[in-house]
């Protein structure tokens, strides 16, 4: 401190002349100068000045054991009050400037939730088998049918069993499953698998609701092969119709409705014989083909989609086998009541054929120029 900045009543030794009325002026000069502070980084400044380590009032404090007997009592009392309501008044006021200075911010801050992100993110796609399964539901749904869901961990039971399939079944064997239990125990209906198809949620949904039935079950299925036209897991779409009079009639319509929504409006479908275990008749069915005339290309080549054959196989399906009846019985499905239609395709094979996806494997690649063209 130089000479010219001393106060008067402050020794050259730096002690002031009159410690009592010097605790009360710096006190009024702290208070007044903590009052207007203007800014938090001001009032910090203020807090050092006026009670920081070096400052005098503290100083002051620490001097006062030096100080007269008769002055040390007041002296020390005044500084500790001036010391204590200068912390309760910093503290007071650097609230109210953290307040008033959030309250600038968030004025300024303002955000317009509205305005697209800078720079935008591209929103992604649906994956392909998403798209083409939630295609398929909407048709379905468009004929009446609801969406239903299954467990892809299922019983021997459902799997098998109530599907109709003898104890020699040959998709039973190990090789043929993936078996979640000892798959010594094939036979055991409370024994689990991988679903291999989505057909148990036949006798599912119809132990859990009486007739009429209009279901489609999307869903994964799961079996151990694994080749350029064969994945160990792929999903496949369930239907299933029951109700009274139902007749191939009814599924040759609704699977006609389905072709056209889905391959355009002037295809055909024509069903022919085959074998499920819980079908009966059952059926393959042919949606004619979409990308040819006659089996042959504009230039004379065959036809890549049909092969030639002007016929696509896109699904099985049939009458829905009374004996599978049988094993839902008390719930309503009386096989001499009811008939129903049902039917099974896999997605992948929807999506390929509409798409023109040459490889099975492209869907799993992940190849985002692969992806990218769908959804
Ligand atoms: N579950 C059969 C499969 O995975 C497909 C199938 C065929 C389902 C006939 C059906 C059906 O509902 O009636 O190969």
């Amino acid at each position: 401190m130089s000479e010219h900045d001393r106060p008067d009543d402050v020794r050259d030794d730096g002690t002031p002349s009159d410690p009592l009325a010097r605790v009360a002026t710096l006190r009024s000069e702290a208070e007044a100068a903590i009052g207007s502070a203007s800014g938090s980084a001001e009032l910090e400044q203020l807090r050092v000045r006026f009670l920081g380590r070096r400052a005098e009032l503290p100083q002051l404090l620490r001097g006062v054991r030096d100080l007269p007997a008769q002055q040390r009592g007041a002296v020390g009392k005044a500084a500790n009050q001036a010391r204590q309501a200068l912390e309760a008044l910093i503290e007071t006021r650097a609230a109210e400037l953290r307040a008033s200075e959030l309250d600038v911010r968030l004025a300024a801050d303002v955000i317009d939730v509205t305005l697209p992100g800078d720079p935008a993110l591209p929103p992604g796609r649906l994956h392909l088998i998403t798209a083409t399964r939630r295609e398929i539901e909407d048709i379905f749904l468009g004929l009446g049918f609801s969406v239903a869901e299954g467990p892809e961990v299922e019983l021997v039971y459902y799997n098998f069993d109530a599907l109709n399939h003898d104890p020699q079944h040959p998709a039973r064997q190990p090789s043929d499953t993936f078996y979640v239990t000892d798959p010594d125990a094939l036979l055991e209906p409370d024994s689990q698998l991988l679903r291999v198809h989505t057909s148990p949620m036949q006798v599912r949904a119809m132990e859990l609701q009486p007739p009429p039935l209009y279901i489609v079950v999307p869903g994964r299925v799961f079996r151990p092969d694994n080749d350029a036209t064969h994945t160990p897991q792929f999903n496949q779409v369930e239907g299933l119709a029951v109700d009274e009079d139902i007749t191939l009639a009814d599924l040759k319509g609704t699977l006609l409705s389905f072709a056209r929504a889905m391959f355009g409006p002037d295809r055909d479908v024509r069903l022919r014989p085959h074998f499920f275990p819980f079908t009966e008749p059952s059926v393959e069915v042919d949606v004619s083909c979409f990308n040819c005339s006659g089996g042959h290309m504009p230039d004379g080549s065959r036809c890549p989609v049909c092969k030639g054959s002007t016929w696509i196989e896109i699904l099985g399906s049939g009458m829905v086998d009374p004996n599978v009846f049988e094993y839902v019985r008390e719930h309503g499905y009386d096989p001499e009541k009811v008939q129903g239609f049902a039917f099974g395709m896999g997605i992948e094979r929807i999506a390929m054929l509409k798409h023109g996806v040459p490889d099975l494997r492209l869907i799993y690649d992940n190849d985002v120029r692969m992806l990218e063209q769908f959804g």
